[in-house]
């Protein structure tokens, strides 16, 4: 199992936010965590990567990564992808991209100019201020400085909020790419139609406890669990 998630609890103060979530990622699994605003999806990420304290386990790789600093367990190969898409402005493209690799002696699977190939709008802008890019295409980017760290898991919180539906198509080709390549994804999303487009499996959660857990299509046939869960 690449990442297994068992009775996580998680507070802010006296907020008890994480209420005892249970979540499986297998080695090249697609798995989208979805869920209404506030229910905790970016908090159990959080929690998972040592931002916020968990109290539970986490195993990644069969290894308790509960209680370590984010550091080192990203160096453990879990790569993330915060909400704010937080890029250096002053910087290239390709001097940001450079900021993700973890062990310049021990290239990863993402070249740097292989990566520039397959996202052509990153490389007509590799030597531009990343501080001009558009959304969609930070977003890109914040990604692919990930992806150099060669993550074999990589956690992506809502890379497509207030995206363009045309540029939501090129993140969501982006994910697929990703997983194509043998990485194992969650991917935390508000919206269904990407979520249920490249996942294998998703989990809904609610009130900061999963409450479904299925194929797409599983839940797609779910109209009480949407409805109750997901739909405004
Ligand atoms: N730093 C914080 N301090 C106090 N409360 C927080 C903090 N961050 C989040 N919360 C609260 O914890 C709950 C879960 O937040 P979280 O960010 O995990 O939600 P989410 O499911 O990612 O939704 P969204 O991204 O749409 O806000 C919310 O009620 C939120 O207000
Ligand atoms: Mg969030």
């Amino acid at each position: 199992m690449m990442l297994e998630v068992r009775d996580l609890h998680a507070y802010y103060g006296k907020s008890h936010i994480l209420q005892g979530v249970d979540m499986k990622i297998g080695a090249g699994e697609v798995v989208s965590l979805l869920g209404r605003n506030g229910v905790g999806r970016s908090t159990t990420v959080k929690a998972i990567m040592g931002e916020v304290p968990p109290h539970g386990s986490i195993r990644f790789k069969d290894t308790e990564i509960a209680g370590l600093p984010s550091y080192k367990i990203a160096h453990l190969g879990l790569g993330y992808v915060p909400e704010n898409r937080d890029i250096f402005p002053g910087l290239t493209v390709r001097q940001n991209l450079m900021l993700g690799i973890k062990n310049p002696r021990h290239p990863g699977k993402w070249r740097l100019d292989d990566m520039l190939d397959m996202f052509s709008n990153l490389k007509a802008r590799a030597d531009t201020a990343a501080g001009v890019l558009s959304g969609g295409e930070k977003q890109m980017l914040t990604i692919c400085r990930t992806l150099m760290g060669d993550p074999e898991l990589v956690m992506i919180d809502e890379p497509t909020e207030g995206l363009a539906p045309i540029i939501v198509q090129q993140v969501g080709d982006l994910i697929a790419e990703i997983a194509r390549r043998g990485v194992s994804i969650l991917l935390v999303e508000q919206k269904l139609s990407i979520a249920m487009r490249i996942s294998h499996r998703v989990y809904v959660m609610g009130h900061g406890q999963i409450v479904f857990e299925g194929t797409p299509s599983e839940l797609k046939d779910n109209e009480a669990i949407r409805k109750e869960w997901l739909e405004v």
